[in-house]
Formats: C-alpha cells, structure tokens, sequence
C-alpha cells in the first residue's frame, strides 16, 4: 500500500525565528525525491522538525504520515510509524556500542514487549538473527565489523559516521527515509557505497527525502521529483534535469526569483 508524508504550507521557528516559511511536500513510497538548497536555506530544520526536535517549533501547517498528524508526536513514536533520519551532524555517544545502540532500536521499532514482559526464548533467537543481519549490512556499507563493539560515533570519521547512519536505516526499515546530507565529508568511492545502499533499499514500500547541497550523490541515485528550497520554501520542482540546470547555473538565478516573488 502506498504511504505518504504529507508536508502541508509548513511554518517553523528555531529560538522565535521564523526558518521554514510555508513549506508544502508530499513524499510517497516508491518515490524519490531530493532537496536542494543553498547553506542556510533551513533544509535541516526541516529534516529536524518532521522527525521532532523540541528545538523547532511548528508554528502552522500540518505533517501528515500515513494519514496521521504528527506534529505532537515524540520523535521515537515517528520512528516506531517508520519515518527515519539520516542526521547530516551525528551525535557521538559515550558508552553505547554501536551494535547494542542497532539492536535497541530494532527491538523497539518492531517488537516491544507486551505489557512490558520480556520473552527470552524469542529474544535470543531474534539476536542471532540480528546479529547475521548486521554483518550484513556492516558488510554492504564496507564497514569492518569491529565497528559493532565501538561506542557509537565515538572517533568515527565524518564518513564512518554517515555509513553507519545508513546500516541504521537498512536495520529500522523506514518506510520513508530523511537523509540529511549523507553525502557532505564523503570521498567519491564513500558516496557510491552509501548510494548503492540507498538504491538497494528502493521499491514501492520504500520512499525517501535525499537533502543536498551537490549534484553528485544524485548521480548515483536518481531522483524522481527534485525541489530547490530557498529561503525556507520550496521555489521550484521538477525532474531530474533540474540537477544539471542547477549544476549548470548555480543557485543565484532562483536566489533572485525568490526575492522577487516575496517583494
Ligand atoms: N538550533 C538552531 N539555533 C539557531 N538557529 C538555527 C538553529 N538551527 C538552524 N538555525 C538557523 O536556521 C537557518 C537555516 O539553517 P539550516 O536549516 O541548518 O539550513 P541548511 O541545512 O539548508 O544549511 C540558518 O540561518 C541557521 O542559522
Ligand atoms: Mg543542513
């Protein structure tokens, strides 16, 4: 069945200041789409404020995912309806393996324990389970397997990180994905394995939102829908030919339509 996330004349505030101006999107599984935008343009307060960051504040406008407003949900029951961010800043975090910090969350993506009773047998089996499917995926993203003891993030590169955002993504299944420049602090042959992980997961139950500032991931996975955001708005879409008019012409002619529009 086809969902959707649902991004409705969007208005949201960082510390009182307005950053997302009127922001209108839908997102559908089987779909991708990308965002593009000059640095500052509020691409990641919107990331941040679909999956729920107290910090942004949604003034007006409505965020609908399957159906259902999520603008007062926490960010953990967003995740747990299947909607998914790749942070473009991931946090490290002193003390929490990365492979116990995956299991976790897989556990409480799909299967928390009713009425709080845990079943043991069905834990260890559903371990051994996982614990193939992260050599797998560690495998996929050409992460070495050690990654799995270290605590998460902690001293990981700046493309470690994001490889590990993305084992993430492939262990929680969302159904609609955010990646927040995933692409920025990876080399080239980095950005091909982080593409091919996303393409991998592409088919009708999978949508995503691919946030970038380069054309170059894009080459990798290609867009069905392409927005250029400015001036927190989206000032124009197309397909995937706008990269290239964008790869060609830059931002500053759109920079000056949007200026025009508002005056
Ligand atoms: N937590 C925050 N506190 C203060 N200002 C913020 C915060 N987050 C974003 N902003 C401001 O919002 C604007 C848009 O930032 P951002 O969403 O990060 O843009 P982009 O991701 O497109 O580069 C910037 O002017 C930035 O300084
Ligand atoms: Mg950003």
């Amino acid at each position: 069945m086809t969902q959707a996330l649902e991004i409705k004349d969007l208005h949201v505030s960082v510390e009182g200041k307005e950053i997302l101006k009127g922001l209108t999107l839908t997102v559908r599984t089987g779909e991708i789409h990308s965002i593009m935008g000059p640095n500052g343009s509020g691409k990641s307060t919107l990331a941040l404020a679909l999956m729920g960051h107290p910090k942004y504040e949604v003034t007006s406008g409505e965020v609908l995912f399957k159906g259902k407003n999520i603008v007062e949900l926490e960010p953990d029951e967003r995740a747990r309806l299947g909607l998914f961010l790749a942070f473009q800043y991931p946090l490290e975090i002193q003390g929490v393996p990365l492979g116990r910090f995956l299991w976790a969350v897989k556990k409480a993506r799909f299967a928390p324990a009713p009425n709080g009773q845990p079943d043991k047998k069905a834990d260890a089996k559903a371990l051994s389970q996982f614990r193939k499917d992260l050599q797998e995926k560690m495998k996929l993203l050409k992460m070495d397997e050690s990654f799995a003891q270290r605590y998460l993030n902690v001293g990981f590169s700046g493309g470690e990180k994001k490889r590990a955002e993305i084992v993430q993504m492939h262990i929680l299944k969302p159904e609609i994905a955010i990646l927040d420049e995933t692409d920025s602090g990876l080399d080239i042959d980095s950005v091909k394995i982080v593409a091919e992980a996303v393409n991998q997961l592409r088919g009708p139950d999978f949508g995503a939102l691919v946030i970038t500032h380069y054309q170059r991931i894009l080459n990798f996975i290609k867009p069905d829908f392409v927005h250029v955001m400015i001036d927190g708005r989206v000032v124009r879409s197309g397909d995937e030919s706008l990269v290239h008019e964008l790869e060609a012409k830059g931002y500053d002619w759109l920079v000056n339509d949007a200026k025009a529009e508002v005056s």
